[in-house]
């Protein structure tokens, strides 16, 4: 069984490339952010005010307990369709929103929902390494921002991808002028609010760094390979 933890800032491409990479091993692929990004969707759903100053932590807290502990929520690993549902409904693009993207540090800043959140990323990893899925080659890719630290300090791969800033914000941009409707998302705004109580914009001890400002997907993914290569 191989974890492969990968943490980094948003628009430097850890979803697309965690997922190639997961699919390259034939691992199971975890996107954590797509789970704060559910919770997010859901509590605007839930009409709670999420523009305030100083949002009611304690009722952000209960929505997201009852959005997990209430079977709401789910979420497919598999690297070839990743897909996130509420009450069944596939609410993977939904979660991709402005709206979403600029209200997502909001929740995902309240301690309490962060332990929910690790507490199931946890089991989801186990889950990957459960008697049943364990074999030989068996793995998951799992990235967000605490996975090398948090989540799976533990990780036989553990890295820290990174790219400059303008380039990060010129690489969300294209993606979401690609994608019509998606609307803006202010990159350096959510590394700001996100690293109040996640570390992700140096590497913590024994994980390595790769930024990929002068490089490609391509050589991004293989960058990426060769680590998980020397580690199996
Ligand atoms: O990775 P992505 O940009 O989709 O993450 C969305 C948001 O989820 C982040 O801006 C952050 O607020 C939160 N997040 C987090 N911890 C993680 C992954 C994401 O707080 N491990």
């Amino acid at each position: 069984m191989i974890r492969v933890a990968i943490d980094g800032p948003a628009g430097v491409g850890k979803s697309s490339t965690s997922k190639a990479l997961a699919k390259y091993f034939g691992y199971a692929y975890l996107d954590t952010g797509a789970m704060y990004r559910a919770c997010a969707w859901w509590c605007l759903q839930q009409g709670i005010d999420l523009d305030a100053e100083q949002v009611d932590e304690r009722l952000v807290t209960e929505t997201v307990g009852e959005f997990f502990t209430g079977d709401h929520f789910d979420i497919s690993v598999d690297p070839d369709n990743p897909r996130v549902f509420a009450d069944g409904e596939d609410i993977s693009e939904a979660i991709r929103s402005a709206e979403v993207s600029s209200h997502v540090s909001k929740v995902s800043n309240v301690i309490p929902v962060r332990n929910v959140l690790i507490a199931a990323q946890r089991a989801y990893i186990a889950r990957e390494a459960s008697a049943d899925s364990f074999s030989e080659g068996a793995g998951v890719v799992a990235e967000g921002r605490d996975i090398t630290t948090v989540v799976a300090p533990d990780a036989e791969v553990r890295v820290l991808l990174t790219a400059r800033e303008e380039v990060r914000q010129a690489r969300r941009t294209g993606q979401t002028a690609a994608a019509p409707g998606v609307g803006t998302d202010d990159v350096a705004a959510r590394d700001k609010a996100d690293s109040k109580v996640t570390s992700f914009l140096t590497a913590a001890e024994g994980v390595t760094t790769v930024d990929n400002s002068d490089m490609d997907f391509a050589q991004t993914l293989d960058v990426l390979i060769r680590i998980v290569e020397d580690a199996v």
